[in-house]
């Protein structure tokens, strides 16, 4: 897999499976089930942590986990998540920083915010780092957003939204994670950028979905969210949970209703 292909799947309508992944044994699992593409999240100081959020993630954790997942796979394209603090005072700090990802192994790095993080998208580009936006949802601000709640719920923000898809599109992102808006407004951005849009919460008309790996497998021990569907129900491995995923999220079944906002 790679940025080129992950565009084509995009254009001709294809979904893009995604799933977060932190470790060798569970990288080569999700590949050989048929993932896209792998995400090395900063959710890990949640579900492998035990932490109420993402904040305490640091640089060489997600170093360390991205080297395992790239340890672990073959063709999977690995994206690794920024963690707090590591990009947003400057373009620079986020250079020298992203560089340690990529050594480590990842294909892409994320980041969150949109207007905000333009310059910073730009400068890494140029110098030959793919990123990927995250925009609504962003977990590193949950205390500026006051918890884990939809976005763009008004026009003014869901209009927002759309300019920071776009800033972040014109600035060279390669994708843009949406996380927790309306199926609607998730609808309106996809189609307003050319990049593919990977879903989390966000309605089945992005270009692809990503879950957390031990939300769908069910064994994450706090509360799992609305836009979760626990895949080892039915499934008699974990190799086959995965499977049906990956297949849930291509024929358009996985989100449903009941899954979006
Ligand atoms: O850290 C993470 O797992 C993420 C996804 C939820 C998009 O950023
Ligand atoms: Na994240």
């Amino acid at each position: 897999m790679n940025l080129v292909k992950l565009q084509q799947l995009a254009q001709d309508g294809e979904k893009i499976a995604v799933l977060t992944c932190y470790d060798a044994s569970f990288a080569s699992l999700c590949e050989s089930a048929g993932v896209d593409v792998l995400l090395v999240g900063d959710s890990l100081g949640m579900v492998l942590q035990g932490n109420s959020s993402t904040l305490s993630v640091t640089l060489s954790q997600m170093v360390y986990h991205t080297r395992a997942v790239a340890a672990g796979t073959k063709k999977a394209y690995i994206v690794s998540d920024m963690p707090f603090g590591s990009y947003q005072q400057s373009p620079e700090q986020a250079l020298r920083n992203a560089s340690r990802l990529m050594a480590a192994g990842a294909h892409m790095v994320k980041l969150e915010g949109g207007t905000v993080m333009v310059e910073t998208v730009r400068f890494l580009v140029e110098r030959g780092i793919p990123v990927c936006g995250h925009l609504g949802l962003t977990p590193q601000s949950v205390h500026q957003l006051g918890g884990y709640r939809v976005q763009g719920k008004d026009d003014a923000s869901a209009q927002q939204l759309v300019s920071d898809a776009q800033a972040l599109e014109n600035a060279g992102a390669g994708m843009i994670v949406l996380e927790m808006l309306p199926a609607s407004l998730a609808k309106t951005i996809t189609s307003s950028i050319h990049i593919p849009t990977i879903g989390i919460g966000a309605g089945v008309d992005c270009s692809g979905q990503v879950l957390v790996l031990q939300d769908m497998l069910g064994i994450y021990h706090g509360k799992s969210p609305r836009f979760v569907r626990n895949f080892m129900q039915g499934a008699t491995s974990i190799q086959e949970a995965v499977a049906t995923y990956v297949l849930a999220v291509k024929d358009k079944t996985f989100p449903a209703a009941k899954h979006s906002f």
